[in-house]
């Protein structure tokens, strides 16, 4: 008897909430598990490509950590995955994996464990809670890590929050973007974000849309990170003129997503403009 988990993609940070905040988007990948007389994988969709199909596969490596955390062996699987999560652009495609080979080997032995020691255990695999903790929960997440136990309070999206991720046409590794930050920052910039970042989740549980453009600004990563995403600083500066609520770099880039209100006349206009600068810059081929 096997298994299927259905994982959306996600957004970090959402501006000032540098590994803090994160949103599920409706994007995903499902996985499929069940326990099989060798370890076999299928693996469907473009971006599945590149990736192991032995035993040095992520989803395989983090299904027998859950086995092993429960004290229940499930030496072979046969494991099938399908993502429509666009690799190394920002949209948490490796938390997706992790998440989605996490619920389903805790679902194929009974679901032994609970989803806050999920959350720790992705949490711990990805480094930093923000992607994970919004996949694993869906929604809108502010989370905590100590590097050891992870803590979050999950918002439900206001109804008329509605999301633009725009896709520019090369990958950046989330290492290479985290290599560009500095080690200290100043404290005038940590209260800028710690301030920014406690609005929008208030905003958010709130449904302040309003308070969403002073609120969705940073200083501690998306400047630094400026020079790896041509373009992203005037689009950064300029969206909310065009009918952004607020925009960001996803993650660690190069995505970048504006929040929008559903109702918002000028959201062909917004599109529009993004997709412009980006050809402009060279950053999206067509
Ligand atoms: N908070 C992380 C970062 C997200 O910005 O580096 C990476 O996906």
């Amino acid at each position: 008897q096997g298994v299927r988990v259905k994982v959306p993609a996600s957004t970090a940070n959402l501006g000032p909430g540098f590994d803090t905040l994160g949103m599920a988007l409706s994007l995903y990948s499902w996985i499929e598990m069940k326990a099989s007389e060798r370890t076999v994988f299928h693996l469907h969709g473009d971006e599945m490509g590149g990736l192991p199909k032995d035993k040095s596969n992520l989803i395989y490596k983090v299904a027998q950590m859950v086995f092993e955390e429960a004290g229940q062996a499930v030496p072979e699987l046969e494991i099938s995955m399908y993502s429509e999560i666009p690799l190394t652009r920002g949209l948490g495609s490796s938390a997706s994996a992790i998440v989605g080979a996490l619920a389903a080997a805790n679902a194929l032995i009974g679901s032994p464990l609970p989803d806050s020691k999920l959350f720790d255990m992705a949490t711990n695999l990805e480094k930093h809670p923000d992607n994970v903790g919004a996949s694993l929960f869906g929604g809108i997440i502010t989370a905590v890590w100590d590097g050891t136990h992870a803590d979050y309070m999950r918002i439900e999206p206001p109804a008329n929050l509605g999301t633009l991720v725009v896709i520019p046409h090369f990958e950046l590794a989330t290492s290479k973007a985290r290599e560009a930050l500095p080690a200290q920052v100043s404290l005038a910039d940590a209260v800028y974000n710690i301030s920014r970042s406690s609005l929008m989740a208030a905003a958010l549980s709130a449904g302040r849309l309003d308070l969403i453009r002073t609120a969705m600004k940073d200083r501690v990563h998306q400047p630094y990170r400026a020079p790896l995403v041509p373009g992203m600083s005037k689009i950064l500066d300029e969206a909310p003129d065009h009918g952004a609520l607020g925009i960001a770099l996803s993650g660690a880039g190069p995505a970048m997503i504006a929040l929008v209100d559903r109702d918002e006349p000028r959201v062909q206009e917004l599109s529009a403009y993004l997709v412009e600068t980006m050809k402009a810059e060279g950053i999206v081929s067509s």
